[in-house]
């Protein structure tokens, strides 16, 4: 069978997403992925302790005082030195340069909290409510230098409720991110794999 895709894990946070995927994984070691790193460029994300103590290998550095290039070039180094074939952004909140999106092209994919194209961007729930939806949800998309714009692989859906808060729906929809994010992952994970052996 062939090698697992190797996936880091980039997050600037509290890292659930990250372990809803280690989690997927863990439950059946034959999925197509491995998670072989987790980044942040937050070295006091708190995902990172989480993942330490899941044995998982981790790299951070703070972005502060850096080009974003600069800083994507170190991550780009750690990446390959690692042999990562897929970036999964899971609360990444910094903005990828171009050069590391067009390196990593079509293999990056990120989880939005927002019914993708609606909402694009920050304070999503908040965005959602204002607007009046009837519902909300999340998304994981293929990174491209537009910002949350590229191909939606997987979406899931939540009813807003009539007296819901930014809060309370974040906190439904980031339960439904935690079942979305490992099976979108584990399908583009079996697809590429597919697609290499022609
Ligand atoms: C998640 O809700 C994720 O969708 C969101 O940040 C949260 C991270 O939580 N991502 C974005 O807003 C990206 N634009 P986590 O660190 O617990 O996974």
């Amino acid at each position: 069978m062939a090698d697992k895709v190797k996936v880091a894990v980039l997050i600037s946070g509290r890292g659930s997403n990250m372990l809803a995927l280690s989690e997927h994984k863990r439950k059946d070691p034959d999925r197509a992925y491995e998670i072989v790193l987790v980044a942040s460029n937050v070295p006091e994300a708190r995902g990172l302790v989480l993942a330490r103590r899941l044995g998982i290998a981790t790299w951070s550095l703070s972005h502060q005082g850096m080009k974003r290039e600069e800083f994507d070039a170190l991550l780009d180094s750690e990446l390959r030195r690692r042999d990562v074939e897929l970036v999964a952004l899971a609360g990444y909140m910094r903005l990828l340069s171009p050069w590391f999106i067009e390196r990593w092209q079509g293999r990056i994919l990120n989880i939005h909290p927002s019914l993708l194209p609606l909402h694009k961007g920050l304070d999503t729930h908040k965005r959602a409510l204002d607007a009046g939806d009837s519902e909300a949800g999340c998304s994981v998309h293929v990174v491209t230098e537009a910002l949350d714009d590229g191909a939606v692989i997987g979406q899931a859906r939540v009813r807003i409720r009539p007296r819901d808060t930014p809060e309370s729906l974040a906190e439904r929809v980031l339960a439904e991110e935690h079942k979305l994010y490992p099976v979108a992952l584990e399908q583009y994970c079996a697809a590429l794999r597919e697609a290499e052996a022609g």
